[in-house]
C-alpha cells in the first residue's frame, strides 16, 4: 500500500504524541513535515516534543515548524492540567533535541509544500486552529492543493470537554477554526462525538503495558500516568478516549467512520458557547452558502484495537 503523504499540525500533547506513534507504527504513513501550535502547551514546547519523539523514532530529519503562539483573539490557554506542565507528562527531555527547527513558521511550511505537490498532502491537525486558518489567509485556494484536511475538534450531538458546550482545539480558537470551517471544502471533522467512543479501558491499558519496549513506545507509554490521573478525575473512569489517535486512523483510512455531511458554523459570540460547533441536524437543515464538513459521528470497526496494535504492540518500523 502506498504510505499517506502527511503534514501534521498538532500542541503536541500526551495523545498528539499517541497519534505520531500509532502513524509511525502503521508503516502506512509519510510524515513529510511538522507544524506545532499553542494548546496543550506552548508552540515552542510542543516543538521540542516533537524534535524529541522524531528523534527517538529515527525520524529527526523531518522538518518542525513552530506556529502560532497564541489565539487570534482571546488569551493563550495551556492544558496544563491534562498533559501535564511540559505537554507530555513530565518526560520532555530536559536537553534540546536533536533536530532543527524551520526557519518559516508552520502555516508557511504547510503553503509552500501544499503547492510544491499540489493534491497529494493530508493535512492533519490536532491542535487549535490557529495555523491551519493562517495558512488559509496565505493561500485562500489552499483546499484545492490538499488532498485532504483532517481536523480533531468540536462536539456536535455530545457535551463540550473544556466547557459545557465546546471542544478544547476549538475552544482554544474560535476565530481560527470558523475561517477554516468557512474556507475548506475536503474537511472530515473528528469530534467528540467519535473520540469520546473510541475509549482505552483497564484492559488495554494492561495490553499497552505488557506490549514489547521500545525508545518510542517507552517514551510515549511514559507519558500515559498524566492522562490517566486526568481522566480519573475528570471522567471518573480508568481509561482515556483517543481524541488525536482516531483522527490520525481517519487520516490514513477516511472509510473507517460513518459521517455526517453537513455545514459548521462556530460560536464566536456566546459568552456561554464560545467554541461551540454548531451543525444545523434537523431533517430539513437551511440551506448553507458554506462549505460541507464530512464529520466523524461512528466507528465502523474497533478503532480502539487498531490504534493499540499498531501504535503498541505490532508496530512497524518505529524505533
Ligand atoms: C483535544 O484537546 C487536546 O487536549 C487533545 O490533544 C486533543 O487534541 C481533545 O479535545
Ligand atoms: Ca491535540
Amino acid at each position: 500500500m502506498t504510505p499517506v503523504p502527511l503534514i501534521l499540525d498538532m500542541d503536541f500533547g500526551i495523545d498528539d504524541s499517541m497519534a505520531l506513534l500509532y502513524l509511525v507504527g502503521s508503516g502506512r504513513a509519510e510524515i513529510v513535515a511538522v507544524g506545532t501550535v499553542h494548546g496543550n502547551t506552548s508552540a515552542v514546547q510542543a516543538a521540542r516534543n516533537a524534535r524529541q519523539l522524531l528523534h527517538v523514532m529515527r525520524l529527526g530529519t523531518v522538518p518542525v515548524a513552530r506556529g502560532e503562539a497564541g489565539p487570534w483573539n482571546q488569551d493563550v490557554h495551556y492544558a496544563a492540567e491534562v498533559h501535564g506542565n511540559d505537554g507530555v507528562g513530565g518526560m520532555a527531555s530536559i536537553d534540546e533535541p536533536p533536530g532543527t527547527i524551520a526557519e518559516e513558521s508552520a502555516a508557511e511550511q504547510i503553503v509552500r509544500l501544499a503547492r510544491e505537490r499540489p493534491g497529494e498532502l493530508v493535512l492533519l491537525a490536532t491542535g487549535p486552529l490557529s495555523n491551519v486558518g493562517r495558512a488559509f489567509e496565505l493561500e485562500p485556494h489552499l483546499d484545492t492543493l490538499l488532498r485532504a484536511i483532517v481536523v480533531m475538534g468540536g462536539a456536535v450531538a455530545v457535551p463540550g470537554n473544556m466547557t459545557p458546550h465546546a471542544e478544547a482545539n476549538i475552544r482554544h480558537d474560535p476565530e481560527a477554526a470558523e475561517r477554516v470551517f468557512c474556507a475548506a471544502r475536503n474537511l472530515i471533522l473528528v469530534p467528540l462525538d467519535i473520540t469520546m467512543s473510541c475509549r482505552i479501558t483497564d484492559v488495554e491499558m494492561r495490553r499497552i503495558n505488557g506490549a514489547p519496549s521500545s525508545p518510542s513506545t517507552d517514551l510515549v507509554r511514559a507519558m500515559l500516568p498524566q492522562y490517566l490521573d486526568f481522566n480519573a478525575r475528570d471522567l471518573g473512569v480508568v481509561g482515556f478516549p483517543l481524541h488525536d489517535p482516531t483522527a490520525a486512523v481517519l487520516a490514513l483510512d477516511p472509510l473507517a467512520a460513518d459521517y455526517l455531511e453537513a455545514a459548521v458554523q462556530v460560536e464566536v459570540e456566546g459568552t456561554l458557547t464560545r467554541g461551540m460547533t454548531c451543525v444545523d441536524r434537523r431533517p430539513a437543515p437551511v440551506a448553507s452558502a458554506r462549505p460541507t464538513v464530512r464529520i466523524a459521528m461512528q466507528p465502523r470497526r474497533s478503532l480502539v484495537e487498531e490504534f493499540v496494535r499498531t501504535a503498541f504492540e505490532h508496530p512497524a518500523g518505529a524505533g
